[in-house]
């Protein structure tokens, strides 16, 4: 299996606005979505269009948003994963599995903040960096 294109950065923040703003001021990223909260997934979510990717701003929502762990250690936020497109995300994640790597929870694809499925694959397996694969949008 080879991935597709990537498709976001994703970035930790524990003040979402604050951070947008940062990204418009200093790099002139003015083109931003809406913040939307996301409570099944415990995030507030704001994508930022950079021309040949975005930026993925998540702001944890609720004690047990999966951003809080990665907040604890890293107070001020940070690089949180990469997401990188496959054509199949079933067959993705097999092939992962497959090839020895870790995919995180149940390893059952559920819908991300951009409406298809995706899985996160151990950070451990690529030394440091949580990558997400997405099925790639229709
Ligand atoms: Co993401």
């Amino acid at each position: 299996m080879n991935v597709g294109r990537l498709n976001h950065i994703g970035i930790a923040t524990p003040d979402i606005a604050a951070t947008r703003d940062a990204y418009a001021a200093l790099y002139g990223l003015e083109k931003a979505t809406e913040i939307k909260e996301f409570p099944k997934l415990g995030v507030k979510v704001c994508f930022i269009d950079t021309g040949n990717t975005e930026l993925e701003l998540l702001e944890p929502l609720g004690a047990e948003s999966p951003v809080n762990r990665f907040l604890e250690k890293n107070p001020k936020g940070g690089q949180h994963h990469l997401c990188f497109e496959v054509p199949d995300i079933i067959a993705a994640r097999d092939a992962m599995r497959g090839k020895g790597a870790t995919v995180l929870g149940t390893g059952e694809p559920y819908i991300g903040a951009h409406g298809v499925p995706v899985i996160f694959v151990h950070p451990k397996d690529t030394h440091g960096v949580l990558i997400e694969l997405m099925q790639e949008p229709a």
